[in-house]
């Protein structure tokens, strides 16, 4: 039976590294809905929308389309039959996406569409791996892989910074931290879908890990979770065949 892998958890503290490379050693369909999320703002944008008029913010969900696919381990999204992919990741998405991605009505629709896109790829057999931040608790609350990664703000912060050094971007490590933790606070307090760890998520810190020790860690928790589903699976086949 295929099984969804639910990783939740704050900006920088590796979700999206950890998630690829998980997905490709164990084979498993990477899904990054903050892409969704991101797209939605570009269509604000792109729309002329005031992003303060939220039940405008929300409606443009009814006159576009939005397509997450998978391609060579690589996820394109469409607006419409447009790639977005690079659009996407510009200033000017980066600066609306907290305020357009905590609209209830957006939420609810995008949730929607994460489990859509998932439940397609179930049905063709495949195991997924969905990262967010709200996957475990609202998306898919009974997947059978349930994670909470996380780092310390300051580790998150110099990750950043270096990360902003290799793309040219110059910003001091206390504006760094400073977005971080602004980030941190929308996306803690949000009304609906808010960033927590859910009662059942393994909690796995990265602060102090590497990248391949965090890839690890979590491909071992997978194995031991999925595992454990067998043997259920196994015993209760036997029950059934006594
Ligand atoms: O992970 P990211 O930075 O690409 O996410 C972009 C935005 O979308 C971020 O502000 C948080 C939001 N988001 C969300 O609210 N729920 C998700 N499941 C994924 C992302």
């Amino acid at each position: 039976m295929s099984y969804i892998v639910a990783i939740d958890g704050p900006a920088g503290s590796g979700k999206g590294t950890i998630t690829k490379l998980v997905a490709k050693d164990l084979n498993l369909v990477s899904i990054d809905t903050g892409m969704l999320y991101r797209c939605h703002a570009l269509a604000v944008i792109k729309n002329n929308i005031d992003i303060n008029n939220e039940e405008e913010v929300e409606k443009i969900l009814d006159k576009v389309n939005i397509n997450l696919i998978n391609k060579n381990n690589k996820q394109i999204v469409f607006l419409n039959e447009e790639d977005v992919t690079n659009q996407i990741r510009t200033p000017e998405v980066n600066t609306i996406v907290s305020k357009t991605s905590a609209i209830i009505g957006v939420r609810n629709r995008i949730t929607e569409l994460e489990r859509k896109i998932g439940y397609d790829w179930l049905k063709e057999g495949k195991n997924i791996i969905m990262e967010g931040r709200d996957i475990t608790t609202v998306v898919f609350p009974d997947a059978k892989v349930k994670i909470y990664l996380d780092a310390t703000p300051i580790e998150r912060a110099k990750r950043r910074c270096k990360q902003n050094k290799r793309n040219g971007i110059n910003q001091s490590f206390e504006e760094v931290l400073q977005s971080i933790m602004e980030r941190d606070k929308n996306d803690m307090n949000k009304e609906v879908g808010a960033l927590k760890k859910a009662p059942d998520a393994v909690y796995v810190d990265s602060s102090k890990c590497s990248v391949n020790k965090v890839k690890n860690k979590i491909i071992n928790i997978i194995k031991e979770k999925t595992k454990e589903n067998k043997n259920e699976n196994h015993k209760k086949n036997i029950k059934s065949n006594s």
